[in-house]
């Protein structure tokens, strides 16, 4: 265990005092009577079969995909590498499109999209499997092919989803990466997964504003040798520069496409996607996901989690460039054939009551959001959501931190009407789907705890040494088990794989994350004891800022830590040493902030840089983040940005205890 680990063990352990909550709050009568998984012992008795008998629970369950050819072998698990429903041939496509249209579902509303000048667009399942088909032909048209990679840097718009599908339906591996991140950041990325293709729009409409993506990929693909083709879809039509040969017009592609395409059968391990995360080093890990399982996974969280049902309206808000969009926004609500309502834009355009009038507007009956968006409502007022006709809504849902009681509190309170309950869903990008969240008709809901596992999901708190942690003791987050939508390797680099999640533990899968279980064995996730930062939801390696400030001429040396904050839930403190002919001044500290937006991206700007005359460091030379942290949380700087601080004085009295 690193350093940091270790201590962060040690903080999260004492965390518990200070968490002393003890509400519950059990499913609503009227919602566990009609619930798929409808009481305590229903959960109890389907969780216990899918520990005892993984392979025969999830062949089961497998059988509601529609497979071109069955699987002859559930799991093959030769850790760290898992191969499930081996024989079996499916297309995700099929399952998310073809198959309901051949039902009544034919003509429901699959997805609902709301722009954020205002326009709505709905697409019938009928519709959407159209487009779907004439993008993947138009696709096959520029020569991509099964395996080959391919980027969506797009915003929120019904095509993301569209060409995400169509990637899906004929193979091609698709890598999404966040509408907000610059260039430098898509060119890696690009370059790491060897992309072929980029599908790109000429701006996004963001919080009133044209945010330009085409003009980044243009920038991008410069030094990315293997991108033959950037297809644009034209959403602000905004001037942009089309490179003759190369760039193409999404409308001119399809109006060319023919709308009939068969889904060809992949394998089930197949690879369908890519998706860069951060992690402990400068570089994004391109976490791969394959098909029959992650589907999988995503259909059955989706239907036991949100007890979806075909009359419910689900929006979930996250973008389309995180996990959660692919799973919770694409892949799980239209396998299982439900109406998904997706935004384009912020949530205060033009007023901060958006939200909740798309709520009654569209009479949204499942509402899944992140505890940074619950605080920043929360800040806004309750006059928004009151205004409104909320009583649509029969469940909510939260994602990606640690949310919390307050925030929670407010959420099932002011949204919730004190009648829909809460399910505080835990996962990450690796894990594929949820893995741990209460059944909403079957698991009491604990504020801020993601209570138990889910189906087939075994996880343990351990020590450093491996033994099990005992009741509200904080230690390590494991899942000892393998599950059908975890990550099969990382992309080009299946040695850092091994290393990042199963080295620690051999054979169990690592999460990076610290949590206690309490005496009811419910599970409080207290968030990442490695170098990753979790800031408003998205998720950032200290390691990955550091190189982008040490990449400025000015910059000699950097060490970023994350201090709590309580809007964004982790914020970003920079510490940087400058070289030195170098003067600190509030211009350059700007500078450097700017830096940072164009290396990686605004939303990864520090709150505060930080300048010092020298980063500390133990004699064995690793940064003393933990100092860091505490310098960081202890004393303001009160808008000066030009002091250079001398940590030097404590640094030294902790080098010796920090070693
Ligand atoms: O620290 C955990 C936190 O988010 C991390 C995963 O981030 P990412 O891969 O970007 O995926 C986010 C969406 C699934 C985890 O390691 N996290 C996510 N959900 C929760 C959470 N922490 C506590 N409670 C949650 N419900």
């Amino acid at each position: 265990m690193s350093e940091t680990q270790a201590k962060a063990v040690t903080s999260a352990t004492s965390i518990e005092s200070v968490s002393q909550e003890q509400r519950v709050f059990p499913p609503p009568e009227d919602f566990a009577k009609s619930a798929r998984v409808g009481s305590r012992a229903a959960y109890d008795a389907l969780y216990k079969r899918s520990i005892d008998d993984p392979a025969g629970f999830f062949a089961e369950q497998a059988r509601e995909l529609r497979w071109q050819a069955p699987p002859q072998q559930t799991l093959e698990w030769r850790a760290p590498h898992a191969r499930w429903f081996q024989g079996g041939k499916l297309n995700l496509s099929d399952n998310c499109l073809d198959r309901h249209t051949e039902t009544w579902r034919a003509n429901k509303a699959a997805i609902i999209w709301e722009g954020e000048p205002g326009e709505v667009r709905v697409f019938t399942y009928r519709e959407l499997l159209r487009e779907v088909c004439r993008f993947a032909n138009a696709l096959q048209s520029l020569g991509i092919r099964s395996g080959d990679r391919v980027g969506i840097y797009m915003g929120m718009v019904p095509e993301a989803a569209i060409a995400m599908l169509a990637c899906a339906r004929i193979g091609a591996i698709h890598s999404v990466v966040f509408g907000g991140f610059a260039a430098e950041a898509v060119r890696d990325r690009m370059n790491d997964a060897q992309a072929k293709c980029v599908i790109t729009q000429d701006g996004a409409f963001r919080r009133g504003a044209v945010v330009p993506l085409k003009p980044h990929v243009d920038k991008a693909v410069e030094q990315c040798p293997t991108v033959e083709h950037v297809i644009v879809l034209e959403r602000t039509h905004d001037p942009i520069d089309m490179k003759p040969g190369r760039d193409h017009r999404w409308s001119e592609l399809v109006e060319k496409a023919s709308a009939k395409h068969t889904a060809p059968a992949l394998d089930a391990e197949h690879p369908l996607f890519i998706l860069y995360t951060s992690g402990t080093t400068g570089k994004p890990k391109g976490v791969m996901h394959t098909t029959a399982g992650y589907l999988l996974g995503a259909y059955l969280t989706t239907k036991y989690v949100f007890d979806m049902r075909d009359e419910d309206v689900y929006w979930c808000t996250a973008d389309i460039g995180w996990v959660t969009g692919h799973s919770y926004i694409v892949y799980g609500p239209l396998s299982i054939g439900a109406t998904v309502l997706m935004y384009e834009g912020a949530p205060n355009q033009p007023d901060p009551a958006r939200f909740w009038q798309m709520i009654e507007r569209h009479r949204v009956s499942i509402f899944y959001t992140a505890p940074t968006a619950i605080r920043t409502f929360v800040k806004w007022g309750d006059q928004y959501p009151n205004k409104h006709d909320l009583s649509s809504l029969r469940l909510l849902g939260s994602v990606g931190e640690p949310i919390n009681p307050e925030a929670w509190m407010w959420y099932r309170k002011v949204i919730g009407g004190d009648r829909c309950p809460i399910v505080d869903t835990y996962w990450q990008t690796e894990t594929g789907s949820i893995v741990m969240t209460p059944l909403p008709g079957a698991i009491a809901s604990k504020p801020g705890s993601c209570s138990l596992p889910f189906f087939g999901i075994s996880p343990k708190v351990l020590r450093e040494d491996g033994s099990e942690a005992g009741v509200n003791e904080g230690g390590l987050l494991v899942i000892d088990k393998p599950w059908p939508s975890m990550l099969r390797t990382v992309w080009g680099d299946d040695e850092r794989f091994k290393q990042q999640y199963f080295a620690r533990f051999p054979g169990k899968y690592f999460t990076g994350d610290g949590a206690r279980r309490d005496a009811d064995g419910y599970f409080w996730v207290m968030g990442r004891i490695d170098d990753v930062v979790n800031v408003s939801g998205h998720r950032l390696g200290t390691a990955e800022i550091e190189s982008a400030l040490v990449s400025h001429a000015a910059v000699a040396e950097a060490a970023v830590v994350g201090v709590p904050d309580a809007m964004t839930g982790q914020a970003l403190v920079a510490f940087v040493t400058l070289k030195g002919h170098e003067k600190p001044s509030a211009a350059l500290n700007a500078k450097l902030m700017e830096h940072v937006a164009e290396e990686i991206g605004k939303f990864a700007r520090p709150k505060e840089i930080r300048f010092a005359e020298a980063v500390p460091k133990t004699r064995s030379g690793k940064i003393m983040r933990r100092l860091l942290r505490d310098v960081a949380q202890g004393h303001e700087t009160k808008g000066d940005m030009t002091t250079l601080e001398d940590i030097g004085v404590i640094a030294k009295l902790r080098a010796h205890e920090e070693e």
